[in-house]
């Protein structure tokens, strides 16, 4: 067989002609490794012409609107509603971040509720996931466990046993026979994932393909096989915090934007279930630069803190921080602020963040962003019971958002009285007693409507 030697980006996949300190790509630094590949093309079927295969939409029976459940509602929903039959379900995120954890209690659910599933595990052994199973309360007769590394083994197991639900944890332990090259490089998880794409394609399972989300050069990451699954979703979490956020970035069967929010404790993680509350659970009262919004992820909306601090002036240009917030969002926000409020910034050090570990890059969160700057700036704060929402455009208008009651519904439900949003979002007739919505339609009028 010949062989060739290509240089692959471990972390977008990408495939160069000699190596690179740098991947053009991604742009990730230190990621292009050496493979060798075969160079041996398959035949090619010659062209028949019958017609067999094609068919008309309307003629397609549908098994889709059967999801499996696992009872964990943060779950199912950003599934899109449960499992959907012979689908492969990507998980990635940082390692020890909770993926295992997160699996392993929703297999334990599902064979709770009378299912087969089979849990596969590359990293750890028997006795490890026994003592993850105890310390998660799970002991549930048709929850199956295999211990494995070798992808051709996995296959036949995949094969024989008859599983609703298989997980494979991880794709970065396993590796093919067929293959020289080492676990967990761009090779070896492509064909591994590949490999489990067709098997769970032709069966009767769904699948699982867990992903460590890596910052070493030498493995890849869970980029590379995006294209490959149905459903890609991440978890992420900030270290030293104990909330972990589910998030869908790619569904074939369902919205991509909608998160799960958890909370990891003693035994495992337990679903939260009002984001909103949590979000704002630690906010300080009667400060500047802390400014509530409301956000919508997928069908939900969520109330969450902006925090602003300007600090200054510094030496030359001001530095820009955003942590959970968009920089270009920040930026326009900024230079619209400087050119129709003659705000001076340019020198001024400035922080954002969206706490909670929420993300609040939606334009809705613009107005906040513009309230929050200024109240840090000129030490002037926003009551606590003010929620503001709107986005701003480049001539300083303040332009309509989407889902505007879904977000005022929810700010009421929190206690909010005060709801500054854009005029054209604003309904008179539909709020409730108690409730004041005022409506803006420039970015001039916010300072004198929210800031005391
Ligand atoms: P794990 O699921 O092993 O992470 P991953 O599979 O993403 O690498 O999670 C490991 C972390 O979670 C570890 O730091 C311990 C913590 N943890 C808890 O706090 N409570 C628990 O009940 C469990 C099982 C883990
Ligand atoms: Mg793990």
């Amino acid at each position: 067989m010949k062989t060739e030697i290509v240089f692959l980006c471990n972390q977008c996949g990408k495939q160069l002609l000699k190596w690179m300190g740098r991947c053009p790509g991604c742009g990730e630094w230190n990621s292009i490794v050496e493979q060798e590949v075969s160079r041996s093309r398959p035949a090619v079927p010659p062209v028949s012409g019958d017609s067999k295969g094609v068919v008309s939409l309307s003629e397609i029976g549908g098994d889709s609107q059967q999801r499996l459940k696992t009872g964990i509602e943060e779950l199912d929903r950003v599934l899109g509603g449960g499992i959907v039959k012979r689908s492969v379900i990507l998980v990635g995120g940082d390692p020890g971040i909770g993926k295992s954890t997160l699996l392993l209690q929703a297999m334990g659910a599902l064979a709770n509720r009378g299912q087969t599933v089979l849990y596969i595990s590359g990293e750890e052994s028997f006795e490890q996931i026994k003592l993850r199973g105890e310390r998660l309360e799970i002991d549930a007769r048709g929850l199956l466990i295999l211990v494995e590394n070798e992808l051709e083994e996995i296959l036949n197991k995949m094969a024989v046993v008859a599983a609703s639900v298989i997980v494979l944890d991880s794709v970065q332990s396993v590796f093919s026979r067929s293959l020289d090259s080492q676990p967990g490089s761009v090779t070896q998880v492509r064909q591994v994932a590949g490999q489990v794409v067709e098997c769970t394609k032709k069966g009767e399972s769904a699948c699982f393909i867990v992903g460590h989300v890596t910052k070493d050069g030498a493995l890849a990451g869970p980029k590379v096989l995006e294209h490959m699954v149905d459903t890609v979703l991440y978890f992420e979490g900030e270290r030293g915090h104990p909330y972990r956020i589910l998030r869908g970035v790619k569904n074939r069967f369902g919205s991509a934007a909608e998160i799960g929010v958890f909370e990891m404790g003693d035994s495992g993680l337990s679903e939260v279930s009002n984001p909103s509350e949590l979000f704002l659970s630690e906010r300080p009262e009667g400060v500047s630069g802390s400014v509530v919004t409301a956000l919508v992820e997928g069908t939900r909306p969520i109330l969450a803190e902006i925090q602003a601090l300007v600090t200054g002036p510094a030496a030359g240009q001001g530095r820009r921080t955003c942590l959970g917030t968009d920089s270009q969002r920040l930026a326009l926000v900024i230079a619209v602020m400087e050119k129709k409020l003659c705000l001076s910034l340019a020198d001024q050090d400035i922080f954002l963040n969206a706490v909670g570990g929420v993300k609040a890059t939606e334009p809705a969160a613009d107005l906040a962003v513009a309230a929050a700057l200024p109240s840090s700036f000129t030490d002037r704060i926003v009551t606590e019971t003010t929620l503001v929402f709107g986005e701003i455009g480049l001539a300083g208008e303040v332009r309509r958002v989407s889902r505007a009651s879904a977000r005022i519904n929810e700010a009421v439900r929190l206690g909010f009285t005060r709801i500054v949003a854009p005029q054209s979002n604003v309904e008179p007739s539909s709020y409730p007693q108690g409730l004041l919505v005022t409506g803006i339609s420039h970015i001039k009028e916010l300072d004198r409507l929210v800031l005391k």
